[in-house]
């Protein structure tokens, strides 16, 4: 007789602290919409056993992985090949296991590319782009930003450092600079502005650069809650256009690592919908 548990394809997320993700249910949903025979797990795993966890999971049969905070620089030294965007970004979210070797792939900024783009119809070429922050999030975005052709792209950090390697590593790729976080020029206002900092999860509201904002910029902030997050209540504090979460470039980016592994494309906009309403 057939039995369907040992036919069913495993997935999962790795991240630490875990319970909060949202992947497991965008991941079933995804499955149930495509009549994919897969089951995704939620993976609690702290740093010092990453490397450990990854190798079971691979050894016992599991299809890939999505990573999260704050594994997702350290699983790149797991993977035998990287796609380019994930090297560029220095940073892995996806991870594939093939025969016997690990494939790793970053899907977070071409998540946030196709929710600015089609969901929310925001025109990147010939704009002024703002990120705050200079971390994991922001490489994996800015190699997507670039290519939509913005006008600039400055990248505000609170240690100026971090801000300046990543616009060298991408400065041939368009016109990318770096400032402090307290220094983002008073006198230029931006078209969109994204918070790329992980201030808020600890619900910290450093001082934003309310001069960047103009009454058409869009603010962005990449972290998402049930409440507004501070960069997201500041943004309509201050009358930004738009005020927007990062619930869709939740979704997107899932959608993508989905491909990735199923090769079908799940419709994103449903579950969007029903995500960010039962949040
Ligand atoms: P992630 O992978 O989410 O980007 P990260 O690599 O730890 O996480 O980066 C966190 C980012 O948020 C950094 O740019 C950090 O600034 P520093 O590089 O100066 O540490 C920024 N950040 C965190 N808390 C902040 C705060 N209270 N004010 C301003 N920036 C903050």
């Amino acid at each position: 007789m057939h039995d369907e548990t040992v036919s069913v394809d495993r997935y999962g997320v790795m991240g630490y602290p875990i319970s909060h993700s949202r992947s497991p249910v965008i991941h079933r949903l995804f499955a149930l919409q495509t009549a994919q025979n897969m089951q995704y797990e939620l993976l609690q795993v702290p740093p010092e056993k990453l490397d450990q966890a990854v190798r079971q999971f691979q050894n016992t049969g599991g299809k890939g992985l999505n990573i999260t905070v704050p594994h997702k620089r350290a699983v790149a030294r797991l993977c035998d090949q990287l796609s380019e965007r994930a090297n560029l970004a220095g940073a892995v979210n996806t991870l594939v296991f093939g025969d016997g070797d690990v494939f790793g792939d970053n899907t977070d900024g071409i998540g946030l590319l196709r929710d600015l783009t089609v969901n929310l119809r925001v025109p990147l070429a010939g704009t002024r782009i703002l990120i705050l922050g200079a971390g994991g999030a922001t490489r994996g975005i800015v190699g997507p930003l670039l290519s939509a052709a913005p006008d600039t792209l400055l990248i505000a950090n609170r240690s100026l450092h971090k801000a300046e390697v990543i616009a060298e590593l991408f400065s041939g790729a368009g016109r990318i600079s770096a400032c402090g976080f307290d220094d983002v020029p008073a006198s230029e206002t931006f078209d969109l502005i994204i918070n790329a900092t992980s201030a808020g999860l600890t619900g910290d509201a450093p001082p934003y650069p309310a001069s960047a904002i103009a009454a058409t910029t869009v603010c962005y902030d990449l972290s998402y809650g049930i409440k507004p997050t501070p960069f997201s209540a500041w943004a309509r504090e201050h009358r930004a256009a738009r005020s927007v979460m990062g619930w869709g470039m939740l979704v997107e980016q899932a959608a993508e690592s989905f491909h990735i592994w199923r090769g079908v494309r799940p419709a994103t906009a449903p579950v969007l919908k029903q995500i960010s309403v039962a949040a």
